[in-house]
């Protein structure tokens, strides 16, 4: 954080907690500093610190070009306390959860020298970046697994502005669930879709649970056995940039900018604050072609939101972001109760004025349904008594044959959902589309690289393949369900 903006910041907050319009210029560097208050300039921002209790430690950019985020990674087993007063031995990126927040420009390169210190094999993958097949974090396609004392070299050009996060892809529901994933935050480069200034005070939060025991130990990742992968094991703690029910700090009246990850190995998250509506302006793929109001935000695993929320309240009082049950199957849903995922509390200046919410629109241009070539996939689940299994058509991921594709092609899939279980569809390196019943885009677009799919419902999705040849992994996003099975692969060739 700049210290001329703190400065500002104080400033304002001193001379201005009316949200004196004549103080108002312009916005400065908006809220692009990772926990920097306020949208600097002249605008009424939130208390200096507001943000101290969700902070992420930036990566530590080893590598003078400005374009170029070149940072050291370790992979290690970590003592955290998550839970007061316990030991959690946490598998961490660089001994924290999350890992380093990476902030990068379109078109800038990211270059990640890789160590595990793990006891098992890992990978990285970049959720939602369109990068090379090679650099993806797929074990045994793209790379061979990082063994332990092991080491790998990612690097790749970051494409597209908007919040993507990182994990490992091996044994997914064991390491992302001991805590190894982070947040890489793309700001818009030149030929970005235009994100205007003002849209309010940025949090980026990564939102997760932890499975860990009374002692603080990690709680055995095959609990519950056939029934727990069924379901899709939740963690005992949500944890929002790593800390239990973190608070931050707000000014009654202004617009704040959430940016979520759903970071999650199974939990859905609906998140409510009791009083507001959410006006959602991006996904996955960065900004909606427009603003969405939403009463509650809903993410599967793997999914990003961009929202903007004005808070309200009285000076000095506290209102609860919760995270309330949702139905995605049989056991997931049927008597669990509302949690508190972070607090808001308000600090005791009078209420401020926001300013008002600048014009957001982005053109989102799609291929052609039309002619596009036709990929039917059912999400299933073996009926043998025993293990279970699942696949894509009943085929478990180790006996699959890829789903051949070519450089250019659109491919039009249905996906149907036979199991008594949403499964939030996953595909590596390219956004979709999703297309509707009648085999239109649905509108607004939006980018995607994750979506539900219903329990007993059918979905769609258009891709249009470009010029990145190899092998892409699709799966789904709980994480349970991806080991037991339920992951296949498109072979794209030139
Ligand atoms: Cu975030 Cu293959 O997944
Ligand atoms: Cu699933």
């Amino acid at each position: 954080m700049l210290p001329a903006r703190s400065f500002a910041s104080t400033l304002v907050a001193l001379l201005c907690a009316c949200g004196d319009a004549s103080l108002n210029g312009t916005t400065g560097g908006g809220g692009h500093a990772a926990g920097g208050a306020g949208g600097g300039g002249g605008l009424p921002s939130q208390p200096e610190g507001w943000d101290a209790g969700l902070r992420m430690d930036p990566a530590v950019d080893r590598n003078d070009d400005p374009h170029v985020l070149e940072i050291d990674l370790v992979a290690r087993i970590t003592d955290l306390e998550i839970a007061p007063g316990t030991t959690t031995p946490a598998w961490t990126y660089d001994g924290r959860i999350p890992g380093p927040m990476l902030e990068l420009t379109a078109g800038d390169r990211l270059i990640v020298h890789f160590r595990n210190e793990l006891p098992e094999e890992t990978t990285i993958h970049w959720h939602g970046l369109r990068i090379g097949a090679e650099m993806d974090g797929a074990p045994h396609e793209g790379q061979p697994a990082v063994p332990p004392g092991g080491t790998f070299e990612y690097s790749f050009i970051v494409p597209d502005a908007g919040l993507y996060w990182y994990h490992p892809h091996v044994d997914s529901a064991a390491q992302v669930g001991f805590g190894l994933y982070g947040a890489i935050l793309v700001h818009p480069g030149p030929g970005s879709p235009v994100e205007p200034e003002g849209l309010g005070d940025e949090l980026t939060l990564l939102i997760s649970d932890m499975g860990v025991l009374p002692d603080g130990s990690l709680r055995d990742p095959d609990a519950g056995g056939n029934l727990g992968t069924l379901f899709g094991r939740e963690g005992d703690v949500i944890l929002v940039n790593g800390r239990r029910k973190p608070e931050i700090v707000a000014r009654a009246g202004l617009r704040q900018r959430w940016r979520i990850v759903n970071a999650a190995k199974s939990r859905y998250l609906q998140l409510d604050l009791p009083g507001h509506r959410f006006t959602r302006i991006g996904g996955d793929g960065g900004l909606l072609p427009g603003p969405l109001e939403e009463e509650r935000l809903v993410l599967t695993p793997g999914q990003r939101v961009d929202a903007l929320v004005t808070l309200e309240g009285e000076p000095g009082s506290v209102l609860p972001l919760r995270w309330i049950p949702i139905d995605r199957g049989y056991g997931t849903f049927e008597f669990r109760e509302a949690e508190e995922v972070l607090t808001v509390r308000f600090d005791e200046a009078p209420r401020a004025e926001a300013p008002p919410l600048p014009t957001i629109s982005r053109v989102i241009e799609a291929p052609d349904p039309e002619g596009a070539t036709p990929i039917a996939i059912a999400l299933t689940q073996s009926t043998e008594p025993g293990e279970v299994v699942l696949g894509i058509d009943g085929v478990p991921s180790w006996e699959a044959e890829p789903i051949l594709a070519r450089v250019d092609e659109r491919q039009l899939w249905t996906v149907t959902n036979e199991m008594d279980w949403d499964h939030p569809f996953h595909l590596h390196g390219f956004f979709f589309h999703e297309v509707g019943e009648d085999g239109a885009l649905v509108e607004p677009r939006e980018l995607r690289d994750t979506f539900n799919v219903p329990q007993h419902e059918t979905r769609r999705f258009l891709v249009r393949y470009e010029h990145r040849p190899g092998m892409w992994m699709f799966h789904c996003h709980i994480l349970d369900h991806a080991e037991a099975g339920m992951m296949g692969m498109i072979h794209l060739e030139r």
